[in-house]
């Protein structure tokens, strides 16, 4: 399917599965357990229903919005993708630039296949930097080091992976930390031409982030190896605390779902929560977050600045997740989906999708500033979350 018949995101997700092997593909579009809550995920955005108010004049229309303090373009951010160029080549960057482009921001992840310091020095003013708290603190504290002398003004924890998760199609693929390859996985890769060209001239991505703190010196294995057995169920409040008193710029909770959990960000000094269910990959049981977002809003919006992700794959998802009380949304497999259709040009077709699809959307309901988007243009027969 070529570029400019792709007109939603579920059209460039059927063009890259075309181009990316099935490991790379499950690995990106797969979920946790049974994948209920990665479905979940989607059929709550479709269950609200936007209430359209027409005669109101929105003919200047205006995107912008403020986050911690900077003007950004859109109100759709890309999320922290790990191994990203592992799904398509040079993913990272391509991202990074699309988001300097719009004037939106991108997190880089601490399981980036791009040094923090690559991307930071790339696009200085719109790179945020994804912590996962590791197992060690000395690799810990060290990152959050690199964040702030790189000169990221944003640091982003992510608390919701006290666990691996089961994901099954990763499960079934052989696709585990460490990585073996199957027979049957060679064939179906093989049978990927372009994907395999441009690994073999780019070099087969790598935890780029982790390279420094790992002690054996061999190379591929040994990294995922490592990363695997970073991941650590040992985060508590105390670990939060000295992360907060570590970091001098601003602090973003990734993973809120919980009122609970909001306060506690609150309370710690936390700037920001993105509410996440690491979009259906940890908790196949977990709520939709446009299902949490009202009450979480309520309980903590004076203090923090709520964010969404999980799900968002239209301008109308991002105007619902709005409405219902996020002032941002991130959407993390939109992006990669474009990458792997079509490299930068793919990618700029999902940023252009969900933008116009805001913009069509806003007009149409009578909202001619996302800054004014609330439970005003929320149908009242829609289910609420409080
Ligand atoms: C392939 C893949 C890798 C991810 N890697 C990370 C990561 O390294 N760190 C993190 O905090 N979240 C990670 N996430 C979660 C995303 O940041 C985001 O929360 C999620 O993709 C949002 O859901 P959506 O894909 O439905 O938009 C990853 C998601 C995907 C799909």
């Amino acid at each position: 399917m070529k570029l400019d018949q792709c007109h939603t995101i579920d059209d460039l997700r059927q063009a890259a599965k075309k181009r990316i092997p099935k490991l790379a593909f499950d690995y990106l579009d797969g979920g946790e357990g049974d994948e209920t809550g990665l479905s979940l995920n989607s059929s709550a955005f479709k269950d609200i229903k936007l209430l359209p108010h027409y005669m109101r004049g929105v003919r200047e229309r205006s995107h912008k919005v403020n986050l911690f303090g900077k003007s950004y373009d859109f109100p759709i951010g890309i999320p922290p993708i790990g191994m990203a160029n592992f799904i398509w080549p040079q993913t990272d960057l391509i991202l990074a630039r699309l988001a300097k482009k719009h004037n939106i921001p991108y997190i880089a992840s601490t399981a980036g296949t791009t040094k923090l310091e690559v991307i930071a020095e790339e696009i200085p003013d719109h790179t945020w930097f994804q912590l996962y708290v590791s197992a060690e603190d000395r690799v810990t504290f060290d990152l959050v080091r690199r964040a702030e002398n790189a000169g990221i003004k944003v640091l982003v924890v992510t608390v919701d992976i006290p666990v691996p998760a089961m994901r099954l199609r990763d499960v079934r693929n052989h696709f585990e930390l460490p990585f073996r390859l199957t027979p049957a996985m060679a064939l179906n890769i093989a049978r990927y031409p372009s994907w395999i060209w441009k690994m073999m001239t780019l070099g087969t991505p790598k935890f780029e982030n982790m390279s420094p703190y790992v002690t054996r010196d061999a190379e591929n294995t040994p990294k995922a190896e490592f990363m695997a057995s970073q991941i650590t169920d040992k985060l508590d409040v105390d670990l939060m605390k000295k992360i907060r008193d570590a970091w001098s710029g601003t602090l973003v909770v990734k993973g809120v779902m919980s009122e609970e959990d909001a306060m506690i960000a609150a309370e710690l000094g936390a700037d920001g929560i993105i509410v996440s269910n690491h979009g259906g990959r940890q908790l196949s049981s977990a709520p939709a977050t446009i299902d949490v977002v009202g009450s979480i809003k309520q309980t903590v919006g004076e203090r923090l600045t709520v964010m969404l992700d999980s799900g968002v794959r239209s301008g109308a998802d991002i105007v619902k997740a709005m409405c219902r009380g996020a002032e941002f949304s991130f959407s993390g497999r939109s992006f990669v989906y474009g990458v792997g259709a079509g490299d930068v040009a793919g990618a700029e077709r999902v940023f252009q999708i969900l933008r116009d699809d805001l913009d069509r959307t806003i007009t149409q309901i009578g909202c001619a500033d996302v800054n004014d988007l609330g439970p005003e243009y929320l149908w009242k027969g829609n289910q609420t979350d409080d």
